[in-house]
């Protein structure tokens, strides 16, 4: 992919949808060997179910010359994200996600930034995040942008999508990160 040419990080259109899920589903199939074969269709469906988040969040996408390279979800109100418990007032952040062939080219970057831009726009105090240990280039990009641990607020991924915890093999924690914007 070019670097050079066109990026833009916009809303989503009405028959955008289904696209992003299938960016999502592709991003994600990364992770399927870190979940146990019944928490496994609970993580991949609640990440992929974008129409069911369109209420409560704003679906934002990177167009790169017309193709969708990434996506986000932005809860103005983060206390509508279900699995998450965020104080009020705070914004939060769901289901980012770059196709594999255009990461390092700022994309996510792109799209956490614009999160940011539009939660302080809305008056939110602070934006909450969950990610994982492993997911190493999601936490270093948050990390760079201010974002810090906040380790009470961290979930267990089976609590998190099954309601109990995983075998140890698949255990972890989705760790809570925070965005102070006081
Ligand atoms: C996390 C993700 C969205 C980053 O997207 P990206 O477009 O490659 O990120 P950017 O190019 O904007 O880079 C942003 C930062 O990420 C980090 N980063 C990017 N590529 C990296 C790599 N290969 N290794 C380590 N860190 C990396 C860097 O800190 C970079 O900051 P810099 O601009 O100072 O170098 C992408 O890797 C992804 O989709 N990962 C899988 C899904 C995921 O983990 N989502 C987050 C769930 S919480």
């Amino acid at each position: 992919m070019d670097p050079a040419t066109r990026q833009v990080v916009r809303d989503a259109t009405p028959d955008e949808p289904a696209a992003v899920a299938a960016l999502l589903a592709d991003v994600y199939a990364a992770f399927r060997p870190r979940l146990s074969d019944d928490a496994w269709p609970r993580y991949l469906g609640e990440i992929v179910d974008v129409r069911s988040r369109l209420v409560d969040s704003q679906l934002i996408v990177a167009d790169h010359d017309g193709l969708l390279v990434g996506t986000v979800a932005l809860y103005p109100e983060a206390t509508r994200s279900s699995l998450e418990h965020w104080p009020e007032g705070w914004a939060s952040i769901r289901a980012l996600a770059v196709r594999a062939d255009a990461r390092g080219l700022g994309v996510g970057r792109s799209l956490a930034v614009e999160c940011i831009r539009r939660a302080r726009l809305c008056g939110a105090k602070a934006i909450g995040l969950h990610t994982a240990s492993f997911m190493t280039s999601a936490t270093r990009l948050y990390r760079s942008l201010g974002f810090e641990r906040r380790p009470d607020d961290d979930i267990e991924v089976g609590e998190m999508f099954i309601g109990r915890p995983l075998p140890p093999e698949f255990s972890w924690q989705a760790q809570a990160y925070w965005l102070d914007l006081a």
